[in-house]
């Protein structure tokens, strides 16, 4: 069967803050492309989002319209099961487990651990601690090959695949030992108020950051104020990382080549540049945020393509459970 022969993919996102064009750019709209050639689960963290202190009421919108977003992406729950976090038990199950397989050294030596507990002095709770050992249960619950992660995410994923190797060689082959996916086309999207660093959640600067769900006047209004660092031309190879940003967005969005790109504005002004760019994002847009909107109009549409990601992720990790809780000497859990 053709069907067993694809590798396993597992993803997730944390359903915190507003999902930005560098989220769609850099991991969803990717998500979107995977679904084809492989096994793919995509998965709401919204139990990842606890380890920093959430408004219960926003959480829970959150975690929904992040769950639509996904869809209005063009995931196709069909192909590509999403589900929510909570929903399935064997998450939390698997990471208690995995975490007496998991040193404290090697969990004190987390980069995103030391910057979040700088940055959150007044909660270093024992999740933001220990979350490394719950995303590894995500993934190995899946028996996933591949992970596509970011940059931030590839010391778990690491540590994942140490747990998974030390687990193996304790028992017997249990877990696949994952590795990371790293998109052909990847493609990291800068903010547009600084374009040296990262676009992000925080940035301090709201003109920096794009959210999917900006209106059409939003975007072209942030992408005119963008900064360029009117130095050079509209050129990849020569240009500043502002101008870089803009052509990699707009490549990127247009589905055009970088060349093809250059030349529609070799010539231009930076303002008929910036202006072009925002047209066409808010044009690629579009269809997402309506999409968006139509899927949290009809919740239960939406409840019923989460219950159904859930049913079959929870058969999936129900598996990998059971071996687990056999090997490490549980008593084979009563049916009742
Ligand atoms: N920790 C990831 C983030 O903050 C989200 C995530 C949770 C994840 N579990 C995962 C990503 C499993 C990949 C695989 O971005």
């Amino acid at each position: 069967m053709e069907q067993t022969e694809k590798k396993i993919i597992l993803s997730g996102i944390q359903p915190t803050g507003i999902f930005t064009l560098g989220n769609y750019i850099g991991a969803v709209r990717n998500w979107v492309n995977l679904q084809e050639d492989y096994r793919c689960l995509y998965m709401v963290a919204n139990m990842h989002a606890i380890t920093v202190r959430q408004e219960p009421a926003k959480l829970r919108q959150q975690t929904l319209s992040c769950f639509a977003l996904i869809m209005a992406c063009g995931v196709d729950p069909q192909k590509a099961p999403i589900f929510i976090q909570s929903h399935v038990h064997e998450h939390a199950e698997l990471s208690w487990v995995l975490s007496c397989y998991t040193q404290f050294g090697e969990l004190s030596r987390m980069t995103q651990f030391k910057d979040k507990s700088a940055k959150n002095a007044s909660n270093i709770n024992a999740g933001l601690f220990t979350y490394p050992s719950l995303m590894a249960a995500d993934i190995l619950l899946y028996q996933a090959d591949l992970v596509p992660v970011g940059a931030d995410q590839q010391q778990h994923l690491e540590l994942s695949r140490d747990i998974a190797n030390r687990f193996n060689g304790l028992y017997s082959p249990t877990f696949t030992v994952p590795e990371g996916y790293i998109p052909k086309a990847g493609a990291r999207v800068m903010s547009l108020a600084d374009p040296e660093r990262k676009m992000s959640k925080s940035d301090p600067n709201p003109n920096g950051v794009i959210s999917i769900l900006d209106s059409a006047d939003d975007i072209i209004r942030k992408f005119k104020r963008a900064v360029t660092d009117s130095d050079c031309c509209i050129s990849f190879e020569h240009g500043s990382a502002g101008v870089k940003n803009l052509l990699t967005i707009y490549t990127v969005m247009t589905g055009k080549r970088m060349e093809e790109a250059e030349k529609e504005f070799a010539g231009q002004g930076y303002g008929s540049f910036k202006e072009a760019v925002g047209v066409a994002v808010a044009e690629a847009l579009a269809p997402v945020r309506e999409k968006h909107a139509a899927l949290m109009n009809d919740k239960s549409y939406l409840e019923q393509c989460y219950t159904d990601g859930a049913k079959f992720a929870s058969h999936l990790a129900r598996k990998t459970l059971e071996k687990v809780y056999r090997k490490v000497g549980f008593v084979n859990t009563p049916r009742f």
